[in-house]
């Protein structure tokens, strides 16, 4: 039986959502996730929460476990993954305070392990990053929540240059983040329907004033929006429709996959 059918990844900043909850300590063949995984009742459902960074934020994005995360949630039941985090803004059409439902992601990173597979051939297709389905309901949440834009996730845990940030910028990215890759695809492999809530924190470097983006700004703007955000998370968690028969979920239909699912 399914512990929970719906999950909240907490991203900086975010590192509780639900009350009452049991813990759940998930081992995985990749190691421990960030935290023990929270299960309590949100909208009626069972909803699953992990803080990202860890309890206490000791994980920097580059050494979150990834791989470790997304198994202990589907090991759990989970078929649906919300995942909020800060961004910064690249494109004139967001500012501070923003909340964005991207619908394409370009992956900057460059020295995390990406996949599940470890030998031979399963190929996930990923040319739409997020479920539709999922984005659809984060986007229905609020009014004011915008669809759509590329986010850029570079590897961190630096900010980009200001050069790096206009560069971004013209390439197309409406937004920049540290922790959207490898987490998606990694969703993607384990058949879970995913999608990202971002949080516009500033401008990234190429349109910042003298200072550039610093970390105290990032905090600060999210930790003033954090009850917004838990709202919405809660109206999008009552709206999620039925994951079943979800392309997420049923691309390997036919395809012998390489890796265990839990
Ligand atoms: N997270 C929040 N703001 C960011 C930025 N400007 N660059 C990368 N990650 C971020």
């Amino acid at each position: 039986m399914s512990v929970a059918d719906v999950a909240v990844i907490g991203g900086t900043g975010f590192y509780s959502f639900l009350e009452d909850a049991e813990e759940h300590a998930v081992t995985t063949p990749y190691g421990d996730p960030s935290a023990p995984v929270a299960v309590g009742t949100v909208a009626g459902r069972r909803v699953a929460f992990l803080p990202r960074h860890g309890k206490e934020h000791q994980f920097p994005p580059q050494s979150i476990p990834y791989r470790a995360n997304l198994w202990a949630l589907r090991s759990l039941g989970v078929r649906q993954v919300l995942a909020p985090c800060a961004v910064g803004g690249l494109a004139a059409s967001v500012a501070p305070g923003d909340l964005v439902v991207p619908d394409q992601l370009v992956d900057r990173t460059t020295a995390r392990v990406g996949s599940y597979v470890e030998h031979g051939a399963t190929h996930v297709p990923f040319a739409d990053p997020y479920c539709p389905r999922v984005s659809s309901a984060l986007a229905a949440a609020a009014p004011d929540v915008q669809r759509g834009g590329t986010m850029v996730v570079i590897e961190g845990p630096r900010f980009s240059t200001r050069a790096e940030s206009r560069w971004y910028a013209a390439q197309g990215g409406t937004l920049i983040n540290m922790t959207g890759a490898p987490e998606a695809a990694l969703a993607r492999e384990m058949q879970l329907c995913y999608a990202t809530l971002a949080l516009v924190t500033d401008m990234d470097a190429g349109a910042e004033g003298d200072d550039g983006v610093g970390q105290a700004e990032v905090f600060a703007l999210f930790k003033q929006n954090l009850e917004r955000l838990t709202g919405l998370l809660t109206a999008a968690v009552e709206a999620l429709p039925d994951p079943d028969g979800c392309t997420c979920a049923t691309w390997a239909e036919g395809i012998e996959l390489t890796y265990d699912l839990p």
